[in-house]
Formats: structure tokens, sequence, C-alpha cells
């Protein structure tokens, strides 16, 4: 501990003389000495003396009591007067004046000594209290400004203010530490010392006695406290840069962290040694109360941004429903929570007042409330339902109509809501009955027609009455047997009817003639293939009917008529009707024979099979045939 410095104001220079021998002797070391007050306050500002011995007799303007007053007008230095007139008025004056003794002249040692002691203890008990009360306020000031400043950034440069306004800090500042780079970054700082202070602690970048400070205090979660720069060898890089700021001591206090918040508080002083137990105690307190307060401001704002985004998106939501021409509605447990304007006039509603919080199923025509509504509960507990439906809208007026729902399910708030899309179908069911009826229509013409077809040859031969139509019931019989598609079968089912038209191009007596036909009557009769083909091909039929009636005498081996087609080049409609034709054929009387009955056109097909007959046809036909209950008829 270095010596006191005392600062003598003497106009006699023995005893001047005398007292700093004394002072010597005693251990103390002199400051300086004046002989007039205007001196004295002079050298008290450049020597920032531990205590003045004061004369209050001096020669010159100023008393010694005037002195005092000056001194203490700029700095808190103890003062002890020395007077050798111990009149009432002047030790009033003096007492004025707060000073820590009054010793009569000529001083005795012993007195001088007790004086000195009280007055340097006193004034060091003192100006601790001053100390800590002035942090104690500044703690208070940030707790009050804690309460009702709701921006981090603001709240810290205010805090930095307070110390130093409060406290008479050179400089204070609060640095955070990036999560990514890890180095500290000045966040906030006050100091009426200007940017090459903080230039020259470096704060800003690099090493300094600050960053060096905090940067350890982060490290290792602890207050890191330089009382004299001046003095300790750590800094002793920087004693240069910080005696020509006025920086002697230096107190960085960790920000205790709080989820990604790492910072730190440090603070400067002019003063060696100040920054004792309690005072960084109050600081570290400080430094928690600023940590929690933004920890809260950013919980705090991160709650308003993602209310605020809530209420976009819902707003958002809304504009884009609402402006929407198609209807509608969004449901929870059941109620309308939103529809848009286009809903409302679609169901014969006003205002949307009116069917707020009301069930979505009054708006459902009664033979369709047990579908919608179990519809609505498998939603509701998270299980599957139909996303696209037909329902009935029960209007305001209580008129019904055909509606389409297309449904889909979202959260909110925890809870599921339910968005409906609602179309109105009346004119599209209109119109899909009114097709079905034309399709209806279409149909029976064409079978009518296709009987007429039918018909006309068979009026012109008699024998062969019902033959089509024979062939027809066992080639889709055969057909499905073979399990081909219901387009291929309804295909077979109108090429059979009609198989034999080219028979109409063939004179009647040759048709009917009981007895065996000439050559020239034979080649005639089989041009009956391509007059089908001829009378068919510009008919727009969605199946191929001519190409099948052309290839109907075709054969696999390709011995058939009248293109010789072989194998896979015949379509399969036209080889299940080859087949079906000669089994009806010899099952029927004809005008040159009699029946030969099923069993014997049964032998001839399987004779044929896999040379003239397809193998899987006449396999199929032979179980359609042996199946009990077949008849052609
Ligand atoms: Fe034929």
């Amino acid at each position: 501990m270095n010596p006191a410095r005392i600062l003598i104001v003497e106009d006699e220079a023995i005893l001047a003389a005398h007292l700093a021998l004394s002072l010597g002797q005693m251990g103390y070391q002199t400051a300086g000495q004046a002989a007039t007050g205007e001196a004295a306050v002079a050298l008290a500002l450049k020597e920032k003396p531990d205590a003045i011995l004061m004369d209050i007799r001096l020669r010159g303007e100023m008393t010694g009591i005037q002195a005092a007053e000056a001194i203490h007008k700029i700095s808190d230095i103890p003062i002890i007067y020395l007077t050798a007139y111990a009149e009432e008025s002047v030790l009033q004056q003096a007492k004025i004046t707060e000073a820590y003794a009054i010793l009569a002249k000529p001083v005795r040692e012993r007195e001088l000594r007790a004086g000195l002691e009280m007055a340097l203890y006193k004034h060091g008990a003192e100006s601790q209290l001053r100390r800590l009360n002035q942090v104690l306020r500044a703690v208070r000031d940030v707790n009050h400004l804690i309460t009702h400043e709701r921006d981090p950034q603001a709240l810290l440069e205010e805090a930095c203010r307070i110390l130093v306004r409060t406290r008479d800090y050179v400089l204070a500042w609060i640095g955070k530490v990036d999560p990514v780079n890890g180095v500290v970054q000045l966040t906030a700082k006050a100091g009426d010392v200007g940017d090459a202070l903080t230039d020259a602690m470096a704060i800003r970048n690099g090493m300094g006695p600050g960053r060096m400070a905090a940067d350890r205090a982060i490290q290792d979660q602890k207050p890191v406290i330089v009382n004299d720069i001046r003095t300790d060898p750590a800094f002793l890089p920087w004693r240069e840069t910080a005696d020509k700021y006025g920086v002697v001591s230096v107190a960085a206090i960790p920000l205790p962290p709080r989820k990604e918040l790492v910072g730190v508080l440090t603070v400067y002083s002019d003063r060696p040694g100040i920054f004792g137990a309690e005072e960084v105690q109050l600081l570290t307190e400080l430094a928690g109360d600023l940590s929690y307060a933004l920890e809260a401001l950013r919980d705090e704002s991160a709650h308003r941004r993602a209310e605020e985004a809530l209420q976009e998106s819902e707003a958002k939501f809304r504009n884009v429903f609402q402006n929407s021409r198609d209807p509608i509605v969004v449901s929870q447990a059941g109620l309308h929570v939103f529809e848009n304007e286009a809903y409302l006039q679609l169901y014969g509603y006003e205002t949307p007042g009116e069917l707020a919080d009301r069930p979505v199923l009054d708006l459902v025509a009664a033979s369709h409330r047990d579908q919608m509504a179990s519809y609505i509960r498998l939603r509701g507990a998270g299980q599957k339902a139909p996303s696209f439906y037909e329902s009935r809208g029960l209007r305001k007026d209580g008129s019904e109509f055909d509606t389409e729902i297309q449904a889909s399910t979202f959260e909110l708030q925890g809870r599921v809501h339910i968005l409906a899309i609602i179309r109105d179908i009346t004119e599209r069911k209109k119109n899909e009955e009114r097709l079905r009826q034309g399709i209806r229509e279409l149909r029976e013409a064409f079978q009518s027609s296709i009987r007429a077809l039918s018909s006309a040859i068979e009026m012109r031969d008699p024998y062969t009455a019902g033959h089509q139509e024979r062939v027809t019931r066992l080639s889709v019989a055969i057909a499905r047997e073979l399990g081909l598609d219901d387009d291929k079968v309804e295909g077979i089912r109108i090429a059979g009817m009609v198989h034999d038209i080219g028979k109409l191009s063939i004179p009647a007596e040759i048709l009917s003639k009981p007895t065996k036909l000439s050559p020239v009557e034979y080649s005639l009769i089989q041009s009956h293939s391509l007059s089908g083909f001829t009378i068919l091909e510009n008919i727009p039929f969605p199946w191929p009917i001519a190409r099948i009636v052309l290839q109907h005498h075709e054969r696999m081996d390709g011995s058939g008529y009248p293109n010789k087609l072989a194998g896979e080049a015949i379509l399969i409609e036209a080889r299940i009707i080859a087949v079906a034709d000669v089994v009806e054929a010899m099952s029927s009387h004809r005008p040159y024979r009699p029946a030969l009955g099923p069993q014997e056109a049964m032998k001839e097909i399987r004779r044929g099979r896999g040379t003239v007959y397809d193998p899987a046809v006449v396999d199929a036909c032979i179980r359609v045939i042996s199946r009990p209950g077949f008849s052609f008829n």
C-alpha cells in the first residue's frame, strides 16, 4: 500500500518545512507545499493528494477557508485546518466547509498523527459509502428502466448512460458474443470521451485492456477486476493508452448466460481501487437483471412476432376466401366459423352474423344429414372421410338443391377445422340426366336398327331365321367365358347380329336351294363376307363391326376366305363368331340337310381345334355348351 500523500498549505516557510519533516517521520508523503490559497487550489487539482493540511490565515486574497471551499467544489479531498487563533467565528466558518479536524498551532506531532489518521479513515469510509450509494442508485435506476423500456437496444444504451451518469464511470459498455464467430461485439456504450477511448480500449476490434478483461470474464463466467492498470503486469501493453485517457481501473462483469445470449458489462474508472467487493456485487446483480430483462424482451417479441404472423396469415386466409367466387365455409365441431359471400348467397342468407355458430347441418337437406353428420364426426376424430362427394343443400327459404362438396381439414389453435367448398350442381345434374336419357334413346334406336338389319336378311332366307341371334348368344357366352371385357363383348353382340348381312346381295334362290351348290353358286355365297363389310364399313360404330363381319369365315391356318388371314391376324371377335357360327349351323336344320345336332358340332370343332379354329375359343365353347342349362334360344 502506497503512503498517503499530503498537501501542505502554510505561508510560513519554517512551519511548512517542519510539517513536511514530521509527515515524513510519520510515514506520509508530501504531495506539495503551497503558500497561498490560489496555489493550494491549483496544486490540489494537479496532485490529487489524499489529504490537505490547510492554514486558515494565508497571505494573499484567499483565506484557507475560501481555498478549501474552492477545492471542495471540484474534488473530494479531506481537509484539516491549522489555526493559531481558535476564535469562535473562525471555527464556525471552518465547520461549514466540513473540515475533518481543526488543529491548533503550533501542532504537536501526536495531534497531527491522530488528526490525519482520523481524517483519512473517516474520508475513506464516507467515500466508500457514497460510492456504494451511487452504485445502488444506478442499480435502482436501471431496474426502473427495465420495467418500462421495451426495446432491448434502447435498454442497454440507457443502462450504460445511467452507470456513467450516476457512478462517474469514464466509460461503460455492454457487449454480446456473436453466436457465429464467438467474438464479443460492442452492443451499447456510454461515456463522454467519444470514440477515441472506445477504439483505444479496443472494444470494437482486436485486443485491448477492456477487451481482455471482457473476454476473460465471459470465458470464466466471473467478474474480472483490474484495480490499477498502471501496476497490473497483465495490462502492461496498455498502460500508456490507459494513462492517456485517464483510465485507471476496469471491471468486467459477465451477463449470466441465457439461451443464446452471452454478454458482458464493462466499466472503467479514472480512480484506482474503487471496485471493492460490494461494488462488484452490485454490478453483478445489475448484470443479472439486464440479462433477465433481455431474455424476457426477446421472449415477448418472439411471442409478439408469432402473434403478428398468425394474424397476418389469418387475414390473408380470410381475404383469399372472402374474394373467392366459390362458396366456402370453415366449420369447427360442426358449427360455422367462417363463410364467404358466395356461400351466403348460395344458401340465400344476407349477413354473416345469421350463420354465426349455427350448425352446418342446418344447411343440409334432411335426406343427406346423416351422411354429412358421419363425415363431420370422422373428420373431427382425425379419421378419413370422403373429400369429394355429392349432397343436397337446404336454402334459407326451405328449397333444396344438389351440391358437390370438396372438404379438407386443417388445424388451427389446436382444433380440427373443416374447410368445405360447395358447388351448386343442379344444372350439371339436369344435363347429366338429359345426357343419360339421350344415350338411352340412342341405344334403343341403334339396337332396333341392328334388329331391323338382322331381320332383313332372315326374311329373305327363312331357313336361317334366328341363326344370327343364336350365333350371337353363343358368341357372347364364349367371349364371357374367355374373360373378354364388357366393351369387346358388346362389339361381339352387334357383329354377331349382322354377321351374315352380306347375304342380302345373294339371290334368294341360291340361299334357299335345297340341293348341292355349284362351284359358281358357292363362290357367290362366299362373297357375303366382303358384301357385309361393304354395307357396314361406313357406319361409325365404336367397334370394328365391319372387319369382324369380313373375317368371320377366315380360318386359323389361312384356309378361310376372303383374305386367307391366319392366326392372330384374325380378330378375336371374328375367331369367336367363326366357331359359334359352325356350331350353330351344324346344330340346326338346313334346306339341304337335317340338323346334325350339337354332338356332331362339338366333334367338328374338336377336329379343327388348333388348325382351323382357335384352340382357346374351342375349349371355351365346349365348356359353355356342356354347362347344364345352356340353350341357343
Ligand atoms: Fe356367314
